[in-house]
């Protein structure tokens, strides 16, 4: 075997967004184009000799050939060992764990999370540091210096490892070690809760629906859920991994996984609907009749973690990101609690947590998490659930409705609108950034503005500053909008627009959440322009 070195010139736009390098599929089949990226972030890391990498993705449409070119840059480089998913998969908390129990240099994690998969769709590589999260910014930064300025890449001339079965090979002075994708998992899981309670739950008649949206928890969900915790065989379904994810986008919300919605609001709905998306770190909870919003999951968590062993004696604190709605922040007051408001990104959660500021996190995106690993998690959320519906006796909807009751609602909706010409959404941005000052006191739709700015993040634990992490706007009221530009997309711009009203005294009666938001909606389209930016006042998906 021969190390070969590729002579090539940068590439644009190698720069990783909210969650790392995320293309369309053909765009990262371009010749050398992941290679380049991947040699970067060895350049970025201070090489790769004598390193240790974790390396697995969700199975999408170019895992396989994506895995082996990594293989073989990584081998070139000096890596000494790579610990990869059998078949190419790691769930991404799975990637995470893996990373820190055998205390590893890093990890590559191959996914486009909820993105649809594809020839035609999208793909995405993220690199995980030491600590098992995401990189941090001043490493995608030194990341995306090295994209700009590569020269080539080295890397091994052999035949494709076996990824199919468990065990070790060589390649070249590295070892390939292919594990089974869940067996550390769910270890891990079994420390942190009572799978006893559960494991009586379920034999007890309590029925659950879990949707793998064909994607990687299929694998996870079956072996946990129902070989472990003895749920009925049938309650995972789209259970196996495929490459276009069945032709859906693997994204665990009411638009997108729509049958289980459907089901849990019919009066065949099981005791609990749950489903996770492309890479398994995000989950959508359901009760019979009653969807938990992630903002109110994170705040109904924090308020019973304490019932699951793991959490047992408490929480050091909650993290949310800044567009979440403030529910957890009602729970950490109460539980005299720190809460730390962070911008968009799971990145952002990492100091918190290997702090120890933090024991949850979560983003309104449908990511909830803890300090068991440096990623959301979505089938962690999922038994964290159960076992508190376990320890509780009651129903998703009698929990959920209790803690309206005791805290108040925040009602919550992000409207997102796909696809605008760039140019049209940073106009509508820095339209407003514009007016920010003048703001306050005027009048949109009847709702006067209170207050108005751009977030930004200073890290309590390194100082770093980060900016421009979008637009508050608070109204007399209660209300608040949030205006940012997504991180993620691949085509265009994807403005996003998050709504929330809190209301002290619980639900309010015969009202639902569009009904409740829909005075603040009109306010802020009229605010930023959207008519005369965007073309259009609705949005492509409400969540
Ligand atoms: C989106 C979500 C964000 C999440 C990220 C990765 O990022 O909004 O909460 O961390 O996906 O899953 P965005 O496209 O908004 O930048
Ligand atoms: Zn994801």
């Amino acid at each position: 075997m021969t190390i070969k070195t590729v002579k090539i010139a940068p590439f644009d736009g190698q720069k990783p967004g909210t969650s790392g390098l995320r293309k369309k599929t053909r765009v990262f089949m371009q010749d050398h184009y992941l290679a380049a990226f991947v040699q970067s972030v060895f350049d970025a890391i201070g090489g790769g000799e004598g390193k240790r990498f974790v390396v697995g993705g969700d199975g999408r449409f170019f895992n396989r050939p994506a895995i082996q070119t990594i293989l073989g840059i990584a081998a070139a480089n000096g890596a000494t060992e790579a610990i990869v998913g059998q078949n190419g998969l790691l769930s991404t908390p799975a990637a995470s764990n893996l990373i820190r129990q055998n205390r590893t240099d890093g990890g590559f994690i191959l996914s486009a999370s909820h993105n649809p998969g594809g020839i035609d769709a999208d793909f995405g590589v993220k690199f995980n540091a030491a600590n098992g999260g995401p990189a941090p910014e001043g490493l995608t930064a030194r990341i995306y210096d090295a994209t700009r300025s590569i020269e080539g890449y080295r890397i091994l001339a052999a035949d494709d490892v076996d990824l199919g079965s468990v065990g070790e090979s060589r390649l070249g002075g590295m070892t390939v070690r292919v594990v089974d994708p869940v067996a550390d998992y769910l270890a891990l899981m079994e420390t942190l809760f009572d799978f006893d309670a559960i494991r009586r739950l379920f034999a007890g008649g309590f029925t659950m629906r879990f949707d793998a949206m064909h994607a990687v928890t299929g694998p996870y969900a079956r072996a946990i859920l129902e070989a472990s915790l003895g749920a009925a065989a049938g309650t995972v379904v789209n259970a196996v991994p495929s490459e276009d994810f069945g032709g859906g986008h693997p994204d665990p919300n009411p638009i997108w996984a729509k049958p289980l919605m459907d089901l849990m609001m019919s009066d065949e709905a099981p005791d609990l609907g749950a489903a996770s998306d492309g890479d398994g770190d995000r989950n959508m909870i359901v009760g019979r009749g009653a969807y938990v919003t992630p903002s109110d999951s994170l705040a109904i968590l924090a308020a019973n973690a304490h019932l699951a062993p793991g959490y047992k004696n408490g929480l050091a604190g909650v993290a949310r990101s800044m567009p979440t709605s403030a529910a957890s922040d009602k729970v950490a007051e109460k539980l005299g609690i720190a809460s730390f408001e962070t911008p968009t990104g799971w990145k952002f959660f990492g100091n918190l947590l290997d702090a120890g500021r933090a024991t949850l996190c979560g983003e309104e995106s449908a990511g909830t998490g803890s300090d068991h690993v440096r990623e959301k998690d979505g089938l962690w959320a999922v038994l964290l659930w159960l076992n508190i519906l376990a320890a509780r006796g009651q129903s998703v909807a009698r929990i959920q409705n209790a803690h309206w009751t005791e805290f108040g609602r925040n009602y919550y909706s992000r409207h997102d609108f796909e696809a605008v010409s760039q140019a049209h959404a940073n106009a509508l941005v820095t339209g407003v950034i514009s007016r920010l000052d003048a703001l306050p006191g005027q009048v949109f739709a009847g709702m006067t503005v209170e207050r108005a700015d751009e977030f930004a993040y200073r890290d309590p634990i390194d100082n770093s500053l980060s900016e421009h992490q979008g637009l508050r706007i608070w109204f007399a009221g209660g209300g608040r909008a949030v205006l940012r530009l997504s991180g993620t997309g691949t085509e265009g711009a994807t403005i996003r627009l998050y709504l929330e009203l809190y209301r002290a005294e619980g639900s309010i009666p015969g009202q639902d959440t569009a009904e409740v938001l829909e005075p603040l909606r009109q306010a802020v389209l009229e605010l930023a322009g959207f008519a005369r930016h965007v073309g259009r006042v609705d949005p492509d998906v409400i969540t």
